[in-house]
């Protein structure tokens, strides 16, 4: 992880449900939460990726659940009995996700629902269990990953871009609906930031096609820090005034 801009004790006495928290972009944001003096409660699928990313959060009292996301009336019930167990909570970053490159003629139900859900139809049963009375303190934040793809075209991403938008418009109308108890709901819209889904996606192409997905961002590809850093800030008190909104952290690529 690269030097933190924020003061490590910035999130101290708060707790923190990461979603994706064994790999990538959710392992980074829970050890810049732990790292800010905030309590993780990480979530992922594999066991040994999710007790190592574990055993990197700087801290005591974090805590690591392996959970399936897909459903969002599984994700809203699982939800709340995490905060029943461990305490509300004062943040939610949802990075839960997988990727899904698959042109639309060979695109199917089960395609959709894929893509759908863990990133959205999870993101709706996290946001249903944060308006239930004792999961989520008033003044608290939602952050919820998405993807320049929510809003930028390209051959073999309907199902996956369409998934990303979905959460962008959701995030609108939920700080609607969660601005009375000053909670506060964003998303990030990243480009491509260097992680195992990333490897996955670049692994076997040419060097030269490489290179011009890297040309495409003005920046280059990211770090997994570029986006935690983003999220710490929407998720602490610095982002107070920060709701219904999408943050692009693309290193310039939606810009041209
Ligand atoms: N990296 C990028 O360039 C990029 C760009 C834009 C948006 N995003 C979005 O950011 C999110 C995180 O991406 P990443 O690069 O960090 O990917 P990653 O390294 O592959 O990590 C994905 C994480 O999501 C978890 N996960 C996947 N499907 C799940 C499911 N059905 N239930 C519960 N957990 C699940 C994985 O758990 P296990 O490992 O334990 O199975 C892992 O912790 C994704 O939504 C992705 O679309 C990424």
């Amino acid at each position: 992880m690269s030097q933190s801009i924020f003061k490590n004790d910035m999130l101290s006495g708060q707790r923190f449900l990461v979603t994706g928290a064994s790999s990538g972009l959710g392992r980074a944001v829970a050890e810049s939460i732990a790292a800010c003096g905030g309590q993780v409660l990480g979530a992922g699928r594999n066991v040994e990726r999710l007790q190592a990313a574990r055993s990197s959060w700087p801290g005591q009292g974090h805590v690591a659940c392996i959970q399936e996301l897909g459903d969002a009336d599984a994700t809203a019930e699982w939800t709340k009995a995490v905060a029943q167990e461990h305490g509300s909570l004062n943040g939610i970053f949802h990075a839960a996700g997988t990727e899904l490159l698959r042109p639309i003629r060979m695109s199917k139900q089960a395609q959709f629902n894929e893509a759908f859900g863990s990133a959205f139809f999870a993101a709706a049963g996290l946001a249903r269990a944060a308006s239930q009375k004792g999961v989520m303190v008033d003044g608290g934040s939602l952050v919820f990953m998405s993807s320049v793809a929510g809003s930028a075209g390209k051959v073999g991403m309907s199902a996956y871009s369409a998934s990303r938008a979905a959460v962008e418009g959701m995030v609108r109308s939920l700080a609607c609906e969660f601005a009375p108890r000053r909670i506060r709901v964003n998303a990030i819209a990243a480009g491509a930031v260097q992680t195992p889904m990333h490897d996955r996606i670049t692994q076997g192409a040419a060097q030269d096609v490489v290179d011009a997905y890297a040309s495409s961002h003005l920046l280059g590809f990211g770090e997994p820090s570029d986006i935690a850093n983003a999220a710490v800030y929407l998720l602490s008190p610095a982002g107070r005034w920060i709701t219904g909104t999408t943050m692009a952290v693309d290193g310039g690529y939606i810009c041209q």
